[in-house]
């Protein structure tokens, strides 16, 4: 070889490493390949809250990793027929490929109240070297040629960046579903939990009146209320009640147990607290302005509780407070009710059984029912009703209580100088007054 070449060849050589050096050196720390999902993959990714399992009567909602139990690692959250229950696999889309298939742990929820569907976890383990994205169900151990699954992605997977900000209080409501227009009430609620300190109210909606709507539209555009689609009347016959025996039908109350269930997953890595109550229920601190200083000191007096259980008071809408204060001309057009009106609260019939709602922390649940959690890590503590409890307005539970024996509780207008402006500024966008 002659020097000349030898020359060129040799600053080349120099030149190409100085471009890749530099190249290295410039990719942003943060550089991240976004794994490659296979196609089979990413062609039938369910975007619905209800995906049909192929081959099975059953439906899942959706896939969680979850390795608080040891074994484990992702938590499927189904509705399942109990008359066909069989063996299942479970099948992952791993970062470049489908996996082999694990044997799948199938949990009924305890309660099912009678019903032919109930919710259940799927446990499953993602083999050793899947980095897995998406996972479904098998009824055998491999996977069909031809066959196109539906795959639900995994979520709650912790990212490597820092840790999202965790919101405080999340709302939990269940089960939205008929023509429930009751706006004034809701209007009313939702920006009381807003002066409580709640970040994100989260709802599941089969169907509701149309005024709701709109106003149910303008507070998820806003961020503060996110709403899951839940059709479920497009797959089973949901019902209105919460017995079988009694009322018929496919499943409790339009799904509300799976609906709760899979709100405290959604929630598990971004809220601190998660509240469980109805739609027309607000859970109510009595001896502190807003839920994060009752949480506070509850939470120091009592650091093992993760369950904290409250009572449930209810306030009849037939008798209203007598002086017409908040029966304000403005709202009278506005469909619902106006729970300021409402002031007389019924005592509990404490001989019977007396249901409670809950502030619990995520991610010491595991399953839950709408009164009381099934099952759960640490322990549960009673709220005392002097210091938080439900203001409840709807029909009377004890119609035979004359209103002398009720209570005048007016805890809420203790917020009316906010909470009335807040109210009408909502209404106002969407043109009810
Ligand atoms: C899995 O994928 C994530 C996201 O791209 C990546 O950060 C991580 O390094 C991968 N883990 C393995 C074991 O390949
Ligand atoms: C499925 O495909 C594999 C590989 O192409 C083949 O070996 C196998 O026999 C097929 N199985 C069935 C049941 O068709
Ligand atoms: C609730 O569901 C019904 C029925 O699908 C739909 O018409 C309505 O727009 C939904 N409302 C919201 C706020 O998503």
């Amino acid at each position: 070889m002659s020097k000349q070449i030898r020359k060129k060849f040799l600053i080349l050589l120099f030149i190409t490493i100085c471009v890749i050096t530099l190249f290295v050196w410039n990719r942003p720390t943060s550089f991240n390949p976004r794994p490659v999902v296979p196609e089979v993959c990413l062609r039938s990714v369910s975007k619905e809250s209800i995906t049909p399992l192929k081959n099975t009567k059953h439906f899942l909602v959706s896939a969680y990793m979850d390795q608080r139990v040891q074994g484990f690692d992702i938590r499927l959250i189904g509705m399942f027929r109990r008359d066909s229950v069989q063996e299942l696999h479970c099948f992952f889309c791993c970062a470049g490929y489908t996996s082999e298939t694990t044997p799948a742990k199938i949990l009924q929820h305890s309660d099912n109240f009678g019903f032919p569907f109930v919710t259940t976890d799927v446990m499953c383990q993602i083999p050793k070297t899947c980095n897995a994205t998406h996972v479904t169900l098998l009824t055998q151990t491999r996977p069909e040629n031809r066959t196109e699954y539906v795959w639900l992605p995994i979520r709650n997977k912790k990212t490597n960046g820092g840790e999202e900000k965790r919101m405080d209080f999340t709302v939990c409501v269940s089960s939205l579903f008929g023509g429930y227009n009751n706006v004034l009430q809701f209007a009313q609620t939702l920006e009381m939990y807003r002066l409580l300190g709640v970040n994100r109210v989260v709802i599941y909606n089969t169907s509701c009146g149309p005024d709701l709507d709109r106003l149910l539209q303008s507070y998820s555009q806003e961020g503060f209320v996110e709403v899951v689609s839940w059709p479920i009347d497009k797959y089973m016959n949901p019902s209105r009640g919460w017995l079988f025996s009694e009322h018929g039908g496919d499943i409790h109350y339009f799904g509300q147990l799976t609906t709760l269930n899979e709100c405290i997953y959604r929630s598990m890595e971004r809220s601190r607290y998660v509240l469980l109550n109805d739609i027309d229920e607000i859970i109510m601190p009595y001896q502190h302005d807003n839920l994060k200083s009752l949480m506070d000191e509850l939470q120091k007096q009592h650091p093992n509780v993760g369950v904290f259980l409250i009572e449930n008071h209810i306030f009849p809408k037939h008798h209203f407070e007598p002086s017409g204060r908040f029966h304000l001309p403005k709202w009278s057009r506005v469909p619902g009710i106006n729970i300021l009106e409402h002031v007389y609260r019924e005592d509990p019939d404490r001989q019977i059984y007396h249901p409670h709602k809950m502030i619990v922390q995520p991610r010491m649940v595991e399953q839950t029912s709408v009164h009381e959690v099934l099952q759960f890590f640490g322990q549960q503590y009673k709220v005392p009703l002097d210091v938080c409890r439900i203001i409840h307005v709807r029909v009377a539970l004890r119609h035979l209580l004359k209103l002398e024996e009720l209570n005048v509780d007016n805890r809420l207008w203790d917020f009316e100088e906010k909470l009335i402006p807040n109210v009408d500024k909502v209404l106002e966008n969407l043109g009810f007054l």
